[in-house]
């Protein structure tokens, strides 16, 4: 088991997990009004989806379960979406979901893919663990029509704070979003073609809630319930592991984004 199939193995097989987030491992996109993980991860894929053509080929790198797959199989047929993730426990589980299109275990930073083949390539919150980033930008340039889209939500994160260098290359880090943006250009995408949005303040706010939000989830009361006695208790190993999973990660990011680059 490689280190992305071990640090993805939980959330990908928990069902309380699948639960909380709806299907997606993301953290979603999250409103005023936003009332849950699932809603928010919902939320962030439409957002995303909205910037797609109406018709065309699709990619869908990094996939995770496959709720995104699914959704772009009911856009754009199955015969015309593929698929790819590095790691082979995810086509089984996309597959278990029900996804029937072109699932292919692959690298995104290495896609074994023709060029402009694509008019749009989805990919939901995994550029930050690509050998490189910027590898799989040109990559994604390359396999882009003319014409065609590539749409990311992304992270910028810290390194060097509890995060293991072989999840989270060192390479992939970038000390603006200055300096993010020239990451596109420098992959071929012209500089007025690329539209960044910045979403960290009110991701990282609703995030510290869902934080709270998950113990009592995987306690199985309600948010804002009154603890149960036994609660004073020390956490259990699942506890443990989800708020490692969730809190290591929050306190090391330095922007949230949602792109949009045509090429
Ligand atoms: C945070 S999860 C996001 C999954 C999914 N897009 C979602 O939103 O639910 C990160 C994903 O990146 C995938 N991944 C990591 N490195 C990869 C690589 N080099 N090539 C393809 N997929 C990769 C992981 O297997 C995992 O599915």
């Amino acid at each position: 088991m490689n280190k992305i199939q071990e640090a993805y193995s939980i959330a990908m097989n928990d069902p309380a997990y699948e639960k909380f987030a709806g299907g997606y491992v993301n953290y979603g996109l999250w409103t005023s009004a936003t009332k849950s993980p699932a809603e928010a991860c919902h939320h962030l894929v439409d957002t995303l989806l909205a910037k797609f053509p109406e018709r065309g080929r699709v990619l869908d790198v990094a996939f995770g379960k496959g709720v995104s797959t699914k959704r772009l199989e009911e856009r754009y047929g199955a015969e015309n979406v593929v698929g790819i993730n590095i790691d082979p426990d995810q086509v089984r589980i996309a597959r278990d979901r029900g996804v029937t299109c072109d699932l292919r275990v692959m690298d995104a930073a290495q896609p074994d893919l023709p060029s402009e083949s694509f008019d749009a390539i989805l990919c939901v919150e995994s550029a930050f663990h690509f050998q490189s980033r910027a590898r799989f930008l040109a990559e994604a340039h390359r396999v882009l029509r003319p014409n065609g889209v590539l749409v990311m939500s992304d992270v910028l994160f810290r390194t060097g704070h509890g995060l293991d260098p072989e999840v989270f290359p060192l390479e992939n880090q970038v000390s603006s979003v200055d300096e993010y943006r020239g990451a596109y250009i420098a992959a071929g995408f012209s500089p007025d073609s690329v539209a960044i949005d910045v979403s960290t303040r009110q991701q990282i706010y609703a995030l510290s809630a869902a934080v709270a939000g998950a113990f009592n989830f995987f306690r199985g009361r309600p948010p804002g319930a009154e603890p149960q006695a036994n609660e004073s208790q020390a956490f259990a190993a699942a506890e443990r592991f989800w708020a490692s999973f969730i809190v290591s990660r929050l306190v090391n990011i330095q922007e949230c984004v949602l792109v949009a680059a045509r090429k």
